[in-house]
């Protein structure tokens, strides 16, 4: 078949369409729409970062499941939190020098079962860790995901892996992306690594990325170089309730950034937080955070 060649200008303008122009704008979050995000799942019910979990929260209806990401040593992805075991296993192991295969092969719900004996229940004793890969095979399109990178600058190499993994199991197509469930981006990355979420920018500009920020118990604040730099990558930034307070809200809203809070459980904490005008928090407890932000 005869091939029509395309002007080399208009071959790079449909490319860095395609693939995302240096510059291109942060992807749009939803206007006046606060964000239930189950923070590691419906985890203060359920083994944190389970499939139980995940799916508890989808029942109590939360815009988000919230996934860590960590790498293991055979370069794979597995959700977890922790970077050693000890927590959630009492072994003194850690990810990195696991593959996926021995981490999947270490259960953590029987601990959960002796540690929260209230919410213990014998289906939890064989929980054992996923892969990116095992939860969005479960929860396909069904469901959005929120997902932060862990210790990204490590490899590298987690931006390609996250977005591979993504495109494999049809959560993202080519950009831009089809609207998940409520009509809300299918997906959203998180990082505390600047370099990981430029690169991810890079990569795929239309999905929304958030820069997280710890503020080391400080009152948040960003310097205004600061917030020039997140309007060239950033959708939103997650910050620490501890941090949080109205002034520092409005004034990064203010620049077109959305912030989002980690990690509120406490139902007086979500309701303030919802009346300071926050377009999301991280929450334990999504049922609580569903039934607030809908007046209740
Ligand atoms: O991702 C931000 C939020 O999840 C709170 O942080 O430590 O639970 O990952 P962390
Ligand atoms: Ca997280």
């Amino acid at each position: 078949m005869k091939r029509t060649q395309l002007p080399g200008f208009l071959m790079t303008v449909l490319l860095l369409t395609a693939c995302g122009a240096p510059g291109s704008e942060p992807a749009a979050l939803p206007d006046d729409r606060f964000l239930t995000i189950a923070h590691r799942g419906a985890s203060a019910y359920r083994p944190e970062h389970s499939i139980p979990a995940y799916l508890l929260a989808d029942e109590m209806g939360a815009d988000y499941i919230e996934l860590d990401l960590q790498m293991t040593k055979d370069g794979k992805l597995a959700v977890i939190h922790d970077s050693r075991l000890d927590r959630l296993t009492g072994t003194d192991e850690r990810v990195k020098d696991l593959t996926l295969a021995e981490l999947k092969s270490l259960p953590y719900g029987k601990l959960f079962n002796e540690e929260h004996p209230d919410l213990a229940d014998s289906d939890y004793a064989g929980i054992s860790f996923s892969g990116l890969i095992d939860v969005l095979a479960r929860f396909g399109t069904s469901v959005n995901y929120y997902i932060e990178l862990k210790s990204p600058d490590r490899s590298g190499k987690m931006e390609e892996a996250v977005i591979r993994d993504l495109t494999a199991y049809g959560i993202i197509g080519d950009p831009p992306m089809e609207p998940g469930p409520g009509g809300l981006p299918p997906i959203i990355l998180q990082s505390f690594s600047e370099d990981s979420l430029m690169r991810l920018h890079e990569k795929r500009p239309d999905i929304p990325l958030i820069k997280l920020y710890s503020f080391k118990g400080n009152a948040a604040d960003l310097h205004s170089d600061e917030i020039r730099k997140l309007q060239n990558y950033a959708s939103g930034i997650g910050i620490p309730a501890g941090s949080t307070h109205a002034g520092f809200v409005e004034k990064i809203q203010g620049r077109g950034i959305d912030v989002h809070i980690f990690t509120v459980n406490d139902e007086d904490e979500i309701r303030k937080f919802i009346d300071m005008g926050a377009d999301g928090i991280f929450t334990d407890r999504p049922d609580v955070a569903v039934r607030l932000s809908a007046g209740g």
